[in-house]
């Protein structure tokens, strides 16, 4: 309803935007026979030039005579209206051709009103979420004349030492999958050619959240079934999704750079997929392979880049140097230069930009921070946020209480809230916790700050007891921690995830106070909180929740709002526990969750006395929090599970439906989630996958009816035969709250 309602709000904005479903008219006739008549009249020279990105730089002179040769087919990181025009204008009017230039940004979570990262809108279990977000960062990007983002990143990743896990959905590849489709619909809208669509760009493909050791560009070694079963899915569902473009990633997987990888790129993505638009390198990933030690030089870089199947090079210009060379050659065939510019111009043709190519000067100052658009993204931050703890129901504040400790460096950091990924998103118009909460309570509360710390490095032992004894005249203290932006994103890795600075301490003085602790934590990953999860009365976690995340917090904190939000990803107690994820496989020993730890290990222990099972005996098996995880205000039961047969064959649909009773005093949204496990397989399975969820709303001691219907299809895997299929045998089945709870019920599939 929330969405509907942002859309209709946002209709009066521009006319032409829509929210029925995307649809890039593949294999229409009109464009490719356009594109054929264009390439036809193209030198090799302006080909390659089409296969040419550089990074905006200098004035429009100096980047004007390269554009004038031909020899750049898309510019990123140019984002003022007027210059846009003026580039444009140089391609159009003094080219020989005069074929536009794509213009690219990455707007990864909001060009200037920000959502939540994309982990945090993973959270939210809510694809109409995701798909608003992306929605609303096309329609303010494309009014300054951006038509190309480079997002969703829907790369799986289970280490929050990585950190760019924050710029995707999380672990699970369902999630993902569901997630990154449904951004791809945002960005693109109902056709590429409507003004306010941006083509998406699903990246990084593939495998890059497997760096080992959650290292940053490192090298990735992931077997071709786990590929097909856990990586490639959610690439997959982007395609369906009418994804118009594609990036490489900048790891090497198995000794393969992905921009030189063949077999993803030619064989999975055009072949198997049938993708029709451009694929693109990431930022000098052609030249890189250089670094990686696959090629020699520039000119092999080119070479392997290019046959491949890479379209287009961002900024490392081995295409243009090497590649006229290597066709003369005949290293790299003609063909496969037209090839990539098919690809190309098929994209620029789909946009609409010749016949459109220019963006109205004016546009993007009416469009901006647009009432609907901070709506739409104070929304999603509600939505993102998780309850992780609620002692004593502790929350929502009652009016009972009358003073208040704002307390923290998170609580009121304007530009750190944003979130990684943020280019052109302003601080000054965050509206941060602080703020918020002063805005809401007004006269009626005392509102205490005192920050304690600066930033969240901050190593201050002053401020903390400076902060504790003020938070030590409040009823309730609400302390606002986590991670400054710069802390995650790309290579901003950690090998520690505990809170940083003197963010312990101060979280340990204000548990102290005796004062009941509510720990807000804004951060772009898990981090290992355990011990001030222990200290705290209450925590609810934020990941940087953008623009709106003040009011949002305000909300929930106050009841306005209710946390409805699920962790996207498993939460380790440390980082000794990853990888840790819940679809993770049973092992010939699994845990039993019963083990002796350490401190409880007598001495002079027998060496076979403790068992042999697969646990830390410093952090047992379990983590700090599952996957699929979080509270509400309210409390839910399921009952009543039950299938629509106990046996099915593989083209069958098999209905669950099961009861669910808000059971508390307060209305509330619970993510209901589908699991099942494939017990016995070709293969080793894992211990159960996500395969369904949906935001079931229910007013205090309403009971509904709910069914998720999953076709046996989907239970395919790729066997030990590489074939991708669904083998009969025994399945469980979960209706649960989160990853680890739920009862189980048994099916059969029958050949
Ligand atoms: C970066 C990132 C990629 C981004 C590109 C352009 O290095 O890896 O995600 O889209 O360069 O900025």
């Amino acid at each position: 309803m929330k969405a509907m309602k942002f859309f209709s709000a946002c209709l009066f904005l521009l006319p032409f935007v829509s929210c029925t479903q995307v649809a890039t008219n593949k294999g229409d006739a009109a464009t490719e026979k356009r594109v054929e008549a264009l390439l036809s009249k193209m030198t090799l020279e302006e080909k390659i030039g089409q296969m040419n990105q550089i990074s905006s730089y200098g004035n429009i002179e100096d980047m004007s005579s390269l554009i004038k040769k031909g020899e750049v087919g898309s510019i990123l990181n140019e984002i003022d209206p007027v210059r846009i025009n003026a580039l444009q204008r140089v391609a159009i009017e003094e080219s020989r051709l005069g074929i536009p230039l794509l213009m690219a940004r990455d707007v990864i979570h909001g060009f200037k009103t920000i959502f939540p990262i994309p982990l945090g809108q993973a959270a939210s279990f809510n694809p109409q979420v995701a798909k608003d977000g992306a929605r609303v960062a096309a329609i303010e990007a494309s009014s300054v004349g951006i038509r190309w983002t480079f997002a969703p990143m829907i790369d799986i990743a289970r280490d929050p030492r990585w950190g760019r896990i924050a710029e995707g959905c999380g672990e699970d590849t369902y999630l993902t999958s569901v997630m990154g489709a449904a951004m791809v619909e945002g960005f693109q809208g109902d056709s590429l050619n409507n003004p306010t669509s941006i083509a998406a760009c699903p990246k990084h493909f593939v495998g890059y959240g497997a760096a080992e050791g959650g290292r940053d560009y490192n090298s990735t070694f992931i077997p071709e079934r786990r590929l097909r079963n856990v990586y490639l899915p959610p690439f997959e569902a982007a395609t369906k999704a009418g994804a118009a473009t594609f990036m490489t990633s900048f790891n090497d997987n198995d000794g393969v750079p992905s921009t030189g990888n063949t077999f993803i790129l030619k064989d999975v993505l055009r072949g198997e997929w049938g993708f029709d638009g451009l694929v693109v390198t990431d930022w000098a990933s052609a030249s890189e392979m250089i670094s990686h030690g696959f090629a020699a030089d520039p000119k092999e870089a080119a070479m392997k880049a290019v046959n491949a199947g890479v379209d287009m090079e961002m900024v490392s210009y081995t295409f243009v140097k090497e590649l006229p060379e290597l066709v003369k050659e005949g290293k790299v065939k003609e063909s496969t230069i037209d090839e990539a510019v098919r690809n190309i111009l098929r994209i620029k043709y789909r946009l609409g930009l010749f016949d459109n190519p220019y963006v109205d000067e004016k546009l993007s100052s009416t469009v901006m921070y647009a009432p609907s658009h901070l709506e739409a993204a104070k929304q999603a931050a509600v939505e993102s946020a998780i309850l992780l703890k609620n002692d004593k129901g502790i929350l929502p504040l009652q009016s009972s209480v009358k003073t208040v400790a704002v307390v923290g460096p998170m609580a009121n950091a304007p530009y750190e809230q944003l979130g990684t990924w943020v280019f052109d998103g302003e601080k000054n118009r965050t509206q941060t916790p602080l703020n918020a909460i002063k805005e809401m309570v007004g006269d009626k509360l005392q509102v205490i700050y005192e920050p304690g710390l600066a930033y969240s490095r901050e190593k201050n032992p002053a401020g903390v007891a400076k902060a504790a004894s003020a938070a030590s005249r409040a009823d309730v203290i609400l302390a606002f921690v986590g991670e400054e932006s710069i802390l995650s994103g790309e290579a901003h890795c950690l090998a520690d995830l505990d809170l940083q600075g003197d963010q312990k301490a101060l979280i340990a003085a204000l548990a102290k106070t005796g004062k009941p602790v509510v720990t807000v934590v804004m951060a772009g990953r898990p981090l290992t909180i355990g011990k001030e999860v222990e200290e705290s009365a209450a925590v609810l976690y934020s990941f940087h929740p953008g623009t709106m995340g003040g009011p949002a917090l305000a909300d929930l904190l106050w009841g306005k709002a209710v946390p409805s939000g699920k962790t996207p990803v498993t939460f380790p107690k440390m980082v000794g526990q990853i990888p840790v994820y819940y679809a993770h496989n049973n092992t010939g020993r699994p845990a039993t969750r019963n083990e002796v730890l350490l401190n409880d290990i007598a001495v002079e222990a027998g060496q076979t006395s403790l068992g042999c099972t697969s646990f830390y005996m410093d952090a047992g098996f379990d983590p700090l929090f599952p996957f699929g995880y979080g509270l509400s205000y309210t409390t839910f039961k399921y009952s009543n599970v039950k299938l629509s047969s106990a046996a099915l064959k593989k083209n069958e649909v098999l209905t669950v439906t099961f009861d669910l009773e808000n059971t508390g005093k307060y209305e509330g949204t619970e993510v209901a989630q589908l699991y099942v496990q494939d017990k016995v397989g070709s293969v080793t399975r894992p211990v159960k996958e996500l395969k369904r969820f949906a935001r079931v709303t229910l007013k205090p001691g309403e009971k509904k009816s709910v069914s998720f219907e999953l076709p046996i299809s989907e239970l395919a895997f790729w066997n030990i035969d590489m074939a991708k299929v669904v083998e009969p045998g025994d399945f469980a089945l979960w209706v649960a709250s989160d990853s680890q709870s739920g009862e189980n019920v048994f099916f059969k599939v029958i050949d």
